[in-house]
């Protein structure tokens, strides 16, 4: 892999802190000055309507970020990771999430496999078990069908399965439940298992590695619960466990170990990122739920945005120019954070798994050849569905001080279209409001605005909203499968381009590996073991101390 280019010796980069340095958002004056501006920086990505004019760009801006893409190799990069190169450095893996998408006619031969040909028969065998738990076909121990499928993983193996099937409901087939085991705290278990029939439940445990001791210990648990429950109940748990649990990992062995029925195990490859698996097997929950055919859209979805950041030119390239413009915010307007606010409460959990894609990938200080990073990275994503976050923390976005650029998302037609009594359609209510937001925050309001409204001299300051603040609004027709199958590889690929340009390898997550080993050599300590105690900092004792001392 070559060495990566310094984003900040680049001549994008000199250009753009120039203009920075001078560059005073003006909304009102850019829309009043050019009528042509919601038009001259609208695009369209597959079904996405991506309005990028409340955005902090102009002319000059555009050239030179389209410029440090250049100079920085993105286009490069974007066809190596496509192409199966190594571009996962330290990890020495290829990146492939976008081989999940191919489709079946497609080859792509990779360290000497045909990887298209490894996906659509994981794929087809992901199917076939969804269309048997689907048709009842595939029963439990005592014959009943399956009614409840328990996933359990954590990370990428938890947050995309979880998050998709909240935002697919309505395509989720009647008399299914899918629920999500992730935290090692008991009470997750403990919830989620609570009130559920074992001879109706399918486990369905996801883990990259099968080492992860959160999911493992689940499992167990899991384990114990349904041969427990089942021997209550008077069903021969013999042989059970290959009737309820099905396992999906890249480490087949470890599956076996476990005594999953290697039968019921759906592969994946070490190429596939933790959080670039949802479009894997670790789908395999949302697959039984919505069935193949919605599962086939939603990778079509993504598929459409693949071909687009493949081929689209750069100055329409969405997720190039929402990824350049990332860059923009964070390194020459000192945006720490970015604000993903979805107006669907299907996508209420959307923020949180971009957190993952986002943040794991880029929340790095050295780049790919080991070297430190030569500028500030990885912004905080988070978020809230709208509109409950405006009664929350939009107040901070409009008002306070620190600069907060927000994406909107928003879908033209609603699944329940409810009116209440005098007709007011409530969708139009609530799109109301996804109008109204980036219009505030790109033209505030002005002390003669506030004044004029009669307004008491004293309070004029505390009403004024300085307006000039940046947004990117995405709309589509309806949340379809295949509408989230983009959303998601839209954001993938925005990640993937801020990665690109600040040189960092957006793939690895050495970051999560400390804490982890921590947490396991403090077991002794945990446990009483005095000479473990002993060998602690002595906050860390205390605290343990504080445990002991306290737990019933
Ligand atoms: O600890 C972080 C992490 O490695 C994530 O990257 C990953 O998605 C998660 O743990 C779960 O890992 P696994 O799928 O191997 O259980």
């Amino acid at each position: 892999m070559d060495a990566p280019v310094d984003p900040t010796q680049t001549e994008a980069w000199a250009k753009l802190a120039k203009i920075a340095s001078v560059y005073t958002p003006d909304f009102r004056r850019a829309f009043a000055e050019d009528p042509q501006r919601a038009e001259r920086y609208s695009r369209r990505a597959a079904d996405l309507f991506v309005d990028l004019s409340k955005d902090y760009l102009d002319e000059d801006v555009l050239a030179a970020l389209l410029e440090l893409a250049e100079e920085t190799g993105v286009a490069a990069r974007r066809d190596a990771m496509y192409a199966g190169e190594h571009i996962n450095v330290t990890e020495d893996r290829a990146v492939l999430h976008t081989a999940l998408r191919r489709p079946a006619t497609d080859e792509l031969t990779v360290d000497g496999q045909n990887v298209v040909a490894d996906v659509h028969e994981v794929l087809e065998r992901v199917y076939d078990l969804a269309r048997r738990v689907r048709s009842g076909e595939w029963t439990g121990a005592s014959g009943k069908p399956i009614r409840t499928v328990v996933n359990v993983g954590i990370g990428g193996s938890d947050l995309g399965p979880v998050m998709a099937y909240e935002a697919l409901k309505p395509y989720v087939k009647k008399g299914l439940e899918c629920r999500f085991i992730s935290n090692i705290d008991p009470t997750d278990a403990g919830e989620k298992l609570r009130g559920l029939d074992p001879e109706t439940t399918l486990f369905v445990i996801a883990s990259k590695t099968f080492t992860t001791l959160e999911t493992l210990t689940n499992a167990r648990a899991c384990r114990a619960w349904l041969l427990g429950g089942l021997a209550e109940r008077g069903v021969e748990t013999e042989g059970a466990v290959s009737k309820h649990f099905v396992a999906v990992s890249t480490n087949l062995e470890k599956v076996a170990e476990f005594g999953i029925d290697p039968a019921n195990a759906y592969g994946f490859w070490s190429w596939v990122g933790g959080r670039y698996s949802v479009d894997s097997a670790v789908g395999t929950s949302l697959a039984i739920a919505i069935g193949p055919e919605n599962f086939a859209d939603f990778l079509s979805g993504f598929r459409a945005i693949d071909e687009h950041f493949e081929q689209a030119p750069a100055a329409q390239n969405v997720p190039l120019l929402m990824g350049l413009l990332n860059v923009w915010y964070t390194n020459f307007f000192g945006a720490a954070t970015h604000a993903v606010l979805p107006y669907s409460q299907y996508l209420h959990r959307f923020p949180a798994y971009l957190q993952q894609l986002t943040m794991e990938s880029n929340g790095k200080r050295v780049r790919w050849d080991g070297s430190d990073v030569t500028t500030g990275t990885g912004e905080v994503f988070w978020g809230e569905v709208g509109t409950n976050g405006q009664h929350a923390f939009y107040q901070l976005i409009h008002q306070g001080t620190q600069l907060i650029p927000a994406d909107f998302i928003a879908f033209a037609t609603p699944r329940h279209a409810l009116s209440d009594e005098d007709g007011t359609d409530q969708h139009e209510l609530f799109l109301g409001n996804f109008f109204a937001q980036t219009k505030a925050l790109a033209f505030g309001k002005t002390a003669e605005e506030v004044r004029a409204e009669g307004t008491p001299e004293a309070i004029v300051t505390a009403r004024i909203f300085p307006g000039n603040k940046p947004t990117t609004s995405i709309m589509a027709p309806e949340l379809t499968p295949s509408v989230l199958g983009q959303l998601i590889a839209l954001y993938e690929h925005i990640t993937f381009v801020q990665g690109a340009v600040w040189g960092i390898d957006s793939y690895d997550q050495w970051g999560v590996e400390l804490g982890k080993q921590m947490a396991k050599d403090l077991g002794p300590a945990i446990s009483g073991d005095a000479e473990a105690l002993a060998a602690q900092d002595s906050s860390t004792a205390s605290l343990i101390d504080y445990y002991r001392a306290n737990r019933k």
